[in-house]
């Protein structure tokens, strides 16, 4: 079984997919602790209920800081969450679990520190970080990118799973689902939708890519990395 930590920040419908996904053995991963930047938050509740370890690390304020600042602060809350795993891990006795090879982002609204990004980049070149992003990347990065969709007025909206790098909602992409939205009354509507293929999208792609059951190519052109399942 593949060790993997999932970061979170909110309600942890994506979390509760791959920890069911995981214990139905559709997913070849243990998880080793839920990391959470926010105190309180629903996807806590659904880790314990699911008996993974919790590590609440909350998130340092960065309105206001000159951009080296927010980068030191970053890199300090990324340092004090891999912290936080290795107690948890320590924690657990005898028998406790190696340290995770993924972070599976599930809904973590924080950007990572190039210290993260290299500390699991892998011997492939790639960061061993996984995210989904509620768009059809490189389509409506940032916040509330299904109500961004609904708001332009498009026709379809998708989700996207991606492998993480320095710049947000970049990095080679796993995974691409669209789904078409023009009968949809209201962006909530987009979401339900959008949620429910994240659902099923998140767990079948992390299934090949936590196995590394992939190849990566180079595109010379745009200096990008893509991933070719096989
Ligand atoms: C999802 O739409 C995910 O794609 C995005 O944030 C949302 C998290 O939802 N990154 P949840 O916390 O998993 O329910």
């Amino acid at each position: 079984m593949i060790p993997v930590a999932v970061l979170a920040s909110g309600r942890g419908s994506n979390f509760e997919a791959i920890a069911e996904a995981v214990s139905a053995g559709r997913l070849p991963a243990r998880i080793v602790a839920l990391v959470c930047d926010r105190p309180g938050a629903e996807v806590i509740s659904r880790a314990r209920a699911h008996g993974v370890p919790v590590a609440v690390v909350p998130g340092p304020k960065l309105a206001g800081l000159s951009d080296e600042a927010r980068a030191r602060a970053r890199e300090e809350h990324d340092r004090a969450i891999m912290s936080a795993i290795e107690r948890e891990l320590a924690g657990a006795g005898g028998d406790s679990p190696a340290l995770p090879r993924f972070l599976v982002l599930a809904g973590y609204m924080r950007l990572m520190s190039p210290w993260l990004i290299e500390r699991f980049r892998g011997e492939r070149g790639y960061s061993r970080i996984v995210n989904i992003h509620p768009s059809l990347l490189p389509a409506f990065p940032g916040v509330e990118s299904y109500a961004q969709a609904w708001r332009h007025g498009a026709k379809v909206a998708g989700a996207t799973v991606h492998l993480v790098e320095d710049a947000m909602d970049s990095g080679p992409i796993c995974a691409q689902e669209a789904f078409p939205i023009g009968g949809c009354r209201s962006a909530e509507e987009v979401e339900r939708l959008g949620l429910a293929v994240e659902h099923r999208l998140y767990p079948e792609t992390l299934a090949w890519v936590l196995s590394e059951r992939f190849d990566v190519e180079m595109d010379s052109t745009e200096r990008r990395l893509r991933v070719c399942p096989h």
